[in-house]
Order: structure tokens, then sequence, then C-alpha cells
């Protein structure tokens, strides 16, 4: 496989999630890798013709016959585009690129997901593999925010996987006057407050954030006073991104490249190489 030429593929479902977000569903070639062997945090370049190629995470789980979920929000000059995009059109595709959530070493443990805005869309990939296969772990907490309750994504899943007992969940929005009429157990809070209403177990317990990097020296922070080891923390990271695979050098995260060596990384791998999370 030649990782820096894209396949083919066909949008097979469009959903708008909120007013500036959309949830594709796309086909390609049944087994090619990009669709059946991607791990939960790793990311794809999806290309639009004539327009450009950008990173996406992975928001789903791998399933036979080659299909794909990406969450994308439409911002800028590649994204937009992909807003008019309808079932039938054609894509580019290739990946799977960079370094997932560890999913072995959350074996046994206590898994705390913390989901910030579009942050979801990598979790949601990581939450399907762990209720996957429920009976690996201990407990199973997502902590979702999001502007306002129009913006948490995958609300109805995740309502639904709560009242089936696989997670426990806590939301939060930042503006009080949609919180009213919003999901219950949602709070007007920031996300690191969400932390306040967890005992955890922190010799046992792994956390998964995604979210605006802007919150993360505060989540660590928090997590630190609860206990958590360095090791035991995992942050999603994004930069700037060319080509994927190593080669130009754009994505620099300290000495590491956040394509190949990320984009999730401890943050015992953080310390110490003078990284700016904010
Ligand atoms: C590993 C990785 C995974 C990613 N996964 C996803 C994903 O699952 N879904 C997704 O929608 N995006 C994801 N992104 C971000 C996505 O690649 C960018 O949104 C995209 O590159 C923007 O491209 P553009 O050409 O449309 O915007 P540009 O024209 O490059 O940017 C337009 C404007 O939007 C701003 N902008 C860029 N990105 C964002 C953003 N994410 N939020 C708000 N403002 C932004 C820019 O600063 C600029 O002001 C990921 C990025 C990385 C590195
Ligand atoms: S995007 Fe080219 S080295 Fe990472």
């Amino acid at each position: 496989m030649n990782s820096t030429v894209p396949v083919p593929a066909v949008v097979s479902a469009v959903r708008l999630m909120t007013a500036d977000t959309s949830l594709l569903t796309l086909r390609t070639e049944a087994g090619h890798p990009v669709a059946a062997s991607f791990l939960p945090g790793q990311f794809l370049e999806l290309s639009l013709p004539g327009v450009g190629e950008i990173p996406i995470s992975y928001c789903g789980y791998p399933v036979p016959g080659g299909s794909i979920e990406l969450c994308i929000r439409h911002v800028g000059h590649v994204t937009t585009p992909l807003k008019a995009v309808a079932p039938g059109d054609a894509v580019g595709v290739r990946g799977p690129f960079g370094r997932g959530f560890p999913l072995p070493e959350y074996a046994g443990q206590d898994l705390v997901l913390i989901a910030g805005g579009l942050g979801m869309a990598p979790l949601r990939s990581l939450l399907l593999a762990l209720v996957k296969r429920r009976d690996l772990q201990g407990r199973l907490v997502l902590l979702c925010a999001a502007r306002e309750t129009g913006a948490l994504l995958f609300l109805d899943e995740l309502l639904e996987l709560k009242a089936q007992g696989y997670i426990e969940l806590h939301l939060a929005v930042d503006k009080a006057d949609n919180c009213l009429n919003g999901p219950p157990d949602c709070r007007v809070a920031l996300l690191p407050a969400l932390l306040d209403l967890l005992d955890i177990d922190s010799g046992r317990t792994c956390v998964a954030i995604c979210g605006p990097p802007v919150v993360y020296p505060l989540l660590v922070s928090r997590l630190q006073t609860m206990g958590l080891e360095s090791a035991r923390i995992h942050l999603s990271l994004e930069r700037r991104m060319k080509c994927g695979v190593g080669r130009c050098g754009h994505c620099a995260v300290g000495t590491r490249l956040c394509c190949v060596d990320g984009p999730v990384f401890s943050n015992a791998e953080l310390v110490g190489m003078e990284v700016s999370l904010a």
C-alpha cells in the first residue's frame, strides 16, 4: 500500500449533527486498511477533489464492508465545501495514520473519557471499542461538554448507552438558558468542573482526553491533584499537518511528530518536552 496516494471512496450517507457539523459515512474498497484496520484515536487524510486534503479522526469503529464514519466541523477552505457533499459523491482517503489510544493498557482498568466539543468525535470511536468489550473494563465514565445542548454530539447515542448501563455520563454546557430544556443531569459548567463529581481510584484509572487544547493544562493539573500518574493520562493533540506520514515536519510536537508519534500522547511523554498544551 502506498500511504501517500488516496484511494477512492464514495459518500454513502450525510447527517447534519449541528448547524456547523456533519457526520459523513464513506464506503471504500472492502477490506482496505483505511476502513478495516484503524484504532480509536488514529486519523485519515480526507481529500475533496480539486479543493484539498485534511486530517480527520475516525469517529466510528471498524465494521465489515469498508464503511468509515467521520464527524466534520465546517470551518475553512476544505471543510466548508465538504458541507455540500451528498450521497454518491466521490472523495479520496488515505490512512490509517498515527498512534491511537493504547487499548491494551486499558484492560482491567477504570476508564474516564473527557470530551470537549468536537473532541467527542475521536472519543466516540474509543467509547464504541470499550463498549464492545465492556467485560474487559471496570468503570466506564464519560465527561462531555459543549457550548450549548444543541452542540453536544451523539447525545441520543450517549443517553442510550447510559440508559442501558454501559456508561456513567456527566454532561455540561457553557450557557444556562439552553441547559434548562436540555438532557437530564446536564450542568452549566466548564469541562474541568465535571471532574469534581468523580470519586476515582487513582491506582486503577486511566483517562483519555480530547477537546480544546486550552483546557488540557487545567484538566491535567486537576487529575494530578486527584492522584493520577502522568502515564495514566492520554491526550489527543492537534497540529497543522501536510503529509500525515512523518516526511514534511509540519506537525512537530517538541522533538516528536504528531502525525506518527501521536496524535495521542501520554502526559508522561509530554513532560519535559516544553510543549505548550495551550
Ligand atoms: C489528527 C487530527 C485529527 C482531526 N480530526 C478532525 C475531525 O475529526 N473533525 C474535524 O472537523 N476536524 C478535525 N481536525 C481538524 C481539521 O483537520 C481542520 O479542521 C481542518 O484542517 C481545517 O481545514 P480547512 O482547510 O477547512 O480550514 P482552514 O481554511 O485551514 O482554516 C480556516 C479557519 O478555521 C480555523 N480552524 C481550523 N481548524 C479548526 C477547528 N478544528 N475548529 C475551529 N476552527 C478551526 C483556522 O484557524 C482558520 O482560522 C483534525 C486535525 C488533526 C491534526
Ligand atoms: S504532517 Fe508531515 S511530518 Fe507530520
